[in-house]
């Protein structure tokens, strides 16, 4: 284990889902959090900063702002968000980002990537993280990979539409039977602050994220036994749907439909014991 005191970890996406987890996880441990946003006079950076985060103006697309904002970073917490339509954006900018971490010097970079790792399955989203983590080994970037597949908060984002996507139409596309990995972001940012913790540990690693392993019908009898009903279905056509979220993501949900993929989550629970299964989540969110 390493000492936090007087280190500086740079979250990429820290206004986001995954990053905002990673820093409130990171500054609850004594780290100094860097945050990274487009748009520093948001809401989401303004609760981030009430917490003792610091926020910087740096863009993906630019490399001299990320320069700027990695100068002083020991590690680095990376991500790309997907742009639907265009891998080659997201491929862009994890490299942006790796070039900016070799220039600056960072010793540790922890990167949120996701599926089921491997091959290149077709799913954009997976394949561009593929290919980033590629470039970031070519680098030679002391790496840990975290490799989560389903965020439970597909479940009740609304940003993530679950009436019509979670609830009516991936059970269309995928089935309702099949078991999908689940973790919340809450343990993904645990997690990532655990390996900043202990690069001797993790350093190297791929490590597959899953606290849970739940089909679409479970999912939703858990949602009935702790909300005491049914989630609701807000049926929308396909072509409707994509024009919100693009082609990618239904297709990943018609892979999960024929292809195997782990459901082991002993990865998980070896290195956060308190990771929350559905259950555990969904009665969180009521408290
Ligand atoms: N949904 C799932 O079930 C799931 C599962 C596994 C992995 N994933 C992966 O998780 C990632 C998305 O994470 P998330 O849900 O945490 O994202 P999110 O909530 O959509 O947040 C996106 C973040 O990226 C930042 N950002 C966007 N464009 C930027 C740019 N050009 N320069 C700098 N920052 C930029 C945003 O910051 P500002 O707007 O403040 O600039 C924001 O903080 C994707 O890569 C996805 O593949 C998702």
């Amino acid at each position: 284990m390493i000492s936090s005191e007087g280190k500086t970890i740079v979250v990429v996406g820290a206004t986001g889902r995954q990053g905002g987890q990673v820093a409130r996880h990171l500054l609850s441990q004594g780290w100094r959090v860097v945050g990274l946003t487009r748009k520093p006079e948001s809401k989401k950076a303004a609760a981030l900063k009430a917490l003792g985060a610091e926020l910087i103006q740096a863009d993906l697309e630019d490399i001299a702002s990320l320069e700027a904002a990695f100068r002083d970073a020991y590690g680095l917490y990376n991500m790309q968000p997907p742009v639907p339509g265009k891998p080659e954006v997201e491929i862009r900018q994890g490299r942006n980002a790796a070039q900016a971490a070799k220039q600056t010097g960072v010793k540790h970079i922890v990167y949120g990537s996701a599926g089921p790792g491997g091959s290149q399955t077709g799913i954009e989203q997976w394949d561009t993280k593929l290919e980033i983590t590629r470039a970031m080994k070519d680098l030679g970037l002391p790496l840990t990979v975290l490799r989560p597949m389903a965020f439970m908060e597909l479940m009740s984002d609304p940003s993530y539409y679950p009436n019509s996507s979670t609830w009516y139409i991936w059970p269309n596309l995928m089935g309702t039977e099949r078991r999908i990995p689940w973790i919340s972001v809450q343990d993904l940012g645990a997690i990532a602050a655990k390996a900043f913790a202990d690069p001797n540990q993790y350093l190297g690693k791929n490590l597959p994220l899953a606290a849970d392993a739940q089909s679409l019908a479970e999912c939703r009898e858990i949602y009935r036994q702790v909300w005491g009903k049914y989630p609701s279905r807000f049926p929308m056509p396909m072509f409707l749907f994509e024009k919100f979220v693009g082609k990618d993501v239904p297709n990943m949900w018609r892979w999960l439909r024929t292809n195997p993929v782990s459901l082991d989550t002993s990865t998980t629970y070896e290195v956060h014991p308190g990771a929350m299964t559905v259950q555990t989540w969904m009665r969180s969110l009521r408290t």
